[in-house]
């Protein structure tokens, strides 16, 4: 008798794809309440930091450069207060594989897939994680599915999407392209059934440690060259991983660095509506994922999620679009290095926040990723203006995402604004309480929400009196 592929059928047998898809049995680390033991998963089911060295310099992943930014630096020394101004640093991520950090995750996944002996990987994703995918999968032999969300139900594509395919696809990947909506997962989960290869999902332990090696280079790097670790680590935040990994990194070369998220400000356009769909000029690093997964992680492809953000970050900080555009020129006329938007995102909060910090003091954007035909800032604009969006020169405090996009007077407008972080924590607590049904909270979940917080358990306690909940 054939499988029932209806919608409710595949979507019903989500538990028992996924654990075939990936080989964890996530039950092992729950407690039946909010709390699971995340420090155990991250052990028993990803692989040391000197294991994720060796696997990542198989396929030419890691070890980027780190430049120094001398003309940015001198450039926010120009608006900044007398004795401010950091020295501006950025980790050359483009430099790897497939062209982004992205290669980190993807090596440890593909790695993991082969060992397993799985025959191919499909990843559901429309960004940098598909080349890297399709980019380790070619170099490790393995067949490639990519699963987009592409189109409006117009068809109409984002360029950096479309371009992302055709990248997919270079590297011998087939690219399964759909509209916005539900039907995502669902494709998903059906080309799991069907093909039975590996769930490389961005969210996965392996995948999440994969990123630690960046930042364990970004201390040994400094430590090298300047004698200290960085003060400040900027990192552009959606789903997490980045600043999960990077942070872990700094931690097990025990660096006393700042972590500082920072996302492009798309507040108020939704994600999964067919008409904002094609209303935005950024396809990741922006809050329409930022804010979502950080009050709520294990909304991802898998039971629980690695990327925790709320655990490592201190401080979460936004820009708007057109302070990006501006710094992505500013990168390429000033430092001669032409990069794509998503690394730009973390250098244009570096430019506003070195101004806070002390002429001494070492402030690092983490990442850059390539750029290409769509992600450019030309077709970009042009796409924005094709689809309403007014473009202005002027005070960028004034862009309303999915209206307008702002482009800085001049380099001083460039400013960052902070999300109230106990705000996003509050939520997420709520999220925890919400989504899991208790009514009561154990002494084990206190625990588990200070750490997944950085909180103090007189936080979760006042959150949870707030909420009513007992404990
Ligand atoms: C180049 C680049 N930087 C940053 C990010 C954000 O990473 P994360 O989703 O792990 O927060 C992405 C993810 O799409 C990316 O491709």
């Amino acid at each position: 008798m054939s499988k029932d592929m209806s919608f409710e059928a595949v979507m019903a047998r989500r538990p028992e794809t996924m654990k075939k898809a990936i080989g964890i049995d996530y039950d092992v680390f729950e407690s039946g309440s909010i709390a699971f033991d995340y420090e155990r998963m991250m052990r028993e089911t990803g692989y040391s930091l000197q294991q994720m060295q060796k696997i990542q310099s198989e396929t030419g992943v890691g070890n980027t450069p780190v430049y120094e930014l001398r003309n940015l630096t001198a450039l926010a020394r120009k608006f900044a207060p007398k004795g401010k101004g950091a020295r501006i640093f950025v980790k050359d991520e483009a430099a790897n594989p497939s062209g982004s950090f992205k290669a980190r995750r993807a090596a440890t996944a593909c790695y993991h897939a082969k060992k397993l002996g799985y025959k191919g990987v499909i990843a559901a994703t429309s960004g940098n994680y598909g080349a890297a995918v399709a980019s380790q999968a070619a170099m490790r032999g393995l067949k490639c599915i990519i699963v987009q969300e592409c189109y409006d139900s117009r068809e109409v594509g984002q360029p950096e999407i479309v371009e992302k395919a055709r990248k997919c696809e270079a590297y011998g990947a087939e690219v399964v392209q759909l509209t916005v909506g539900p039907e995502l997962f669902y494709s998903f989960l059906r080309l799991l059934e069907e093909t039975g290869y590996f769930n490389a999902s961005l969210y996965t332990p392996f995948g999440i440690a994969g990123v630690e090696t960046l930042g364990y280079e970004l201390s040994m790097e400094f430590r090298e060259r300047e004698g200290k670790d960085p003060d400040v680590v900027v990192v552009t935040n959606a789903g997490g991983g980045n600043l999960t990994g990077t942070a872990r990194g700094l931690i097990k070369a025990d660096a006393d660095t700042q972590i500082v998220g920072a996302s492009v400000d798309l507040s108020g356009l939704h994600m999964a509506s067919d008409t904002q769909f094609n209303r935005k000029s950024f396809t990741t690093g922006h809050t329409g994922f930022g804010i979502p997964f950080a009050t709520w992680p294990d909304r991802s492809d898998v039971p629980r999620s690695a990327a925790r953000p709320l655990r490592y970050m201190d401080r979460y900080v936004t820009v708007n679009q057109g302070s990006v555009f501006y710094m992505t020129e500013a990168l390429a006329q000033l430092e001669g290095l032409e990069r794509g938007p998503a690394g730009n995102t973390s250098l244009a909060a570096t430019f506003a926040l070195a101004q806070e910090l002390d002429e001494d003091k070492i402030i690092v954007a983490q990442e850059t990723e390539y750029t290409g035909a769509g992600k450019h800032i030309q077709p970009q604009l042009t796409f924005a203006k094709e689809n309403g969006i007014e473009i202005v020169i002027d005070d960028p405090k004034d862009e309303v995402p999915g209206e307008n996009i702002i482009l800085p007077k001049d380099p001083s407008y460039i400013k960052t604004k902070d999300i109230d972080l106990n705000k996003i924590k509050r939520s997420y607590i709520r999220n925890c309480i919400k989504n899991t049904k208790v009514d009561s909270v154990t002494s084990e979940d206190i625990e588990f929400l200070v750490k997944d917080t950085k909180s103090s358990e007189e936080f979760v306690k006042k959150v949870l009196d707030e909420l009513k909940v007992e404990y």
